[in-house]
């Protein structure tokens, strides 16, 4: 029920209608009976946006495209990877001050540590976007051998130069070896209404590997169903989503959710929109 001292978080983007994080945090909220509430903002001035957070003391919002790197000025410290790599997916407010995380990385390198140690593996990730950066560093810093690969070579390049990493143009040249033991797609390749698409041809994927894709419209996508036929491990985009919104929990409420029924709401709310699309279309 909701009364006075309701608590309000939410997120904030544009175009945002169609973002998850509602489901996973309001499901949270429901099953930890917390006397809290997460709302999408379609935002339109960031400045307006931000004062409001601090007006209305909202106590977090996640942040999304357009304003993962445009938020830092008006925040007043940062923590973590979000300090190194510029962009923040998460704002908590605490005595009045605001203060930006990333929660993409550690997101992916939990999906990534349930089910192997990564210190020292080779990876590929796929690429240098908002998404594919925070991995990137995240990788970097579990002590992981990276090859970044992007089509847009110059941020390929830029993002491999920052990390000390090789640097392959994507798509990879017929005949480059692939030698990674895992492999992370961090591009929207294969995303709904591309899911015919996949990032790298199934040639090209080594076997028996780990092939992670943050993709979760569809969540089975060509590039998985593909490393599967391949006999490689898949993980796909709901693990990083769910475990994302987790860490998020954990920064606002000091409370660890479980994984298992954020996936669970997850899988239900993704089936509910892809029917919801088709017949719209
Ligand atoms: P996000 O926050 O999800 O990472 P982003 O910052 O827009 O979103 O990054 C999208 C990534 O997908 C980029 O690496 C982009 O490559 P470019 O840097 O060349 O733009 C990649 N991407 C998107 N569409 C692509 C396509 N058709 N082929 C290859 N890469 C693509």
């Amino acid at each position: 029920m909701m009364n006075g001292h309701t608590q309000l978080y939410g997120i904030i983007g544009n175009p945002v209608r169609h973002s998850l994080s509602p489901v996973i945090h309001n499901g949270v909220f429901r099953r930890k009976g917390f006397n809290a509430v997460y709302l999408a903002f379609e935002v339109h001035d960031l400045d307006d946006a931000i004062r409001g957070m601090r007006g209305l003391g909202i106590g977090g919002l996640s942040v999304t495209m357009p304003f993962k790197a445009a938020v830092l000025p008006f925040l007043d410290r940062l923590e973590g990877v979000a300090k190194k790599i510029r962009s923040v997916n998460t704002i908590a407010q605490e005595d009045g001050m605001l203060i930006g995380y990333n929660t993409d990385g550690s997101g992916a390198m939990e999906a990534l540590e349930e089910k192997m140690s990564l210190q020292g593996k080779e990876v590929m990730i796929l690429g240098a976007g908002g998404a594919g950066r925070a991995i990137a560093f995240s990788l970097k810093e579990r002590g992981c051998r990276l090859t970044v690969a992007n089509r847009s070579l110059e941020k390929g390049r830029s993002l491999a130069e920052e990390l000390g990493v090789e640097f392959v143009p994507l798509p990879i040249p017929a005949g480059t070896g692939i030698q990674a033991e895992i492999i992370i797609n961090a591009t929207s390749v294969g995303m709904h209404p591309l899911s015919e698409e996949s990032p790298l041809p199934k040639e090209m994927l080594p076997e028996r590997m780990t092939v992670m894709d943050i993709v979760y419209r569809p969540l089975r996508t060509r590039l998985l169903q593909e490393a599967e036929e391949r006999g490689c491990r898949t993980i796909d985009g709901l693990e990083m989503l769910a475990r994302q919104g987790a860490a998020q929990q954990r920064i606002w409420t000091g409370q660890n959710p479980d994984i298992g029924e954020i996936k669970k709401d997850l899988r239900e709310a993704i089936i509910d929109k892809f029917e919801t699309l088709n017949s719209k279309f």
